[in-house]
Parts: structure tokens; sequence; C-alpha cells
């Protein structure tokens, strides 16, 4: 069964890997992005979604360049049915739909698509390219839809090497505040 301790030896294990291309490992990542939403006052299971956002990366066994190779490593969907184990739709579903939400704001603002990280990009026309009309609409209907915008924007922050952050145990509390707000569907 997951557990939250799980989810941090995960981070902790496995997250010194490289983030796919840029220049901080999984677990820096992972805790810029958590700080950047604690920092912006999100709720416990949106820090929590900031956090293991990327947890899907660590699930699989393919090179941290797969989207050099042409593969689409899915880690979305990958970390999402993963994290349903432990938390309801408020944590899993931003983390679901933060793939997406690059495909949305680079079809909505094309500065932001201009600001995108190289391996982003490349990662960005395997995943599906910009979305059309009718894909941005049908997702702004979503119920998690602006979470999912908020943690796009940490995710593409998160990126610089070397920022202090809180350790991974400081989220700790935030992880099991999430799972009281927002438990798994079968509890
Ligand atoms: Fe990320």
């Amino acid at each position: 069964m997951l557990t939250i301790n799980r989810c941090l030896e995960l981070l902790h294990d496995r997250g010194d890997s490289e983030y796919g291309g840029e220049p901080v490992t999984q677990l820096e990542h992972a805790l810029q992005c958590a700080m950047l939403a604690e920092g912006e006052h999100a709720s416990p299971t949106l820090i929590a979604a900031a956090l293991l956002h990327d947890v899907g990366h660590l699930l699989h066994g393919l090179p941290d360049d797969a989207p050099d190779q042409g593969i689409d490593d899915a880690h979305e969907e990958l970390g999402c049915r993963f994290l349903r184990q432990l938390f309801g739709d408020a944590v899993v579903e931003p983390v679901r739909l933060h793939v997406p939400a690059k495909r949305y704001l680079s079809a909505k603002y094309p500065e932001y698509r201009a600001q995108l990280s190289g391996p982003s990009v490349v990662s960005l026309e395997l995943q599906g390219g910009v979305m059309s009309n009718e894909e941005m609409d049908a997702f702004e209907r979503l119920p998690h839809f602006e979470d999912a915008v908020r943690l796009r924007h940490w995710d593409d922050a998160a990126k610089i090497p070397e920022l202090p952050t809180p350790p991974l145990e400081h989220y700790a509390q935030h992880l099991i505040q999430a799972a009281s707000l927002a438990p798994p569907h079968h509890v």
C-alpha cells in the first residue's frame, strides 16, 4: 500500500536523476515547485500536487532523455494512477493536467510558448502540441483547470540551479493534510 513515507522515500531515493535535460535534479525540481506553491499560499492539496507532480518520471525505467528519442513517457498519467492510491482529485487532477496545461497555455499565450525551455518544447510536441480551440474550451471547463494552470507556472519556474529550498521533510505535513482533505475515492 502506498504511504506518505513511501512517496517521500521515492523522491529521496530516486530524485537525484536529471530532470529531463534541465539544470536541476528531479528532487530539486520538486522542492522548488512546492516552495513556489507554498510561497503563493496554495492549499495543502495543491502544495502536495506541486511536490509530487513529476513522480511519474521516477516510476518508469525510461532514460532521462526519452523525449529526445521521440518517446513520450506519459508521466502525468503514470503519476496520477500512482497517487490515486493515497489522494483524491484535488491532488491527482492537477498532477494529471499539468501536461495538458502546457498545451493549453501554449495555445492561449504565444509569449508563454516562446519562453519555454528547449526540453519543454521538445516534449510539448510529443505530448500533442498546442491545443485546438475546441480542446481549450473543454480544458477550461474542467474542475481543476485553474489549479493545473497554477501548477504549470510553478513547474516552468522550478528549474533554477542551486536554489535553496526547505528540505523534503518540511513537506511531510502538507502531504498528511492533503491526504486528509482529499482522501482517495476508495476510502
Ligand atoms: Fe515538472
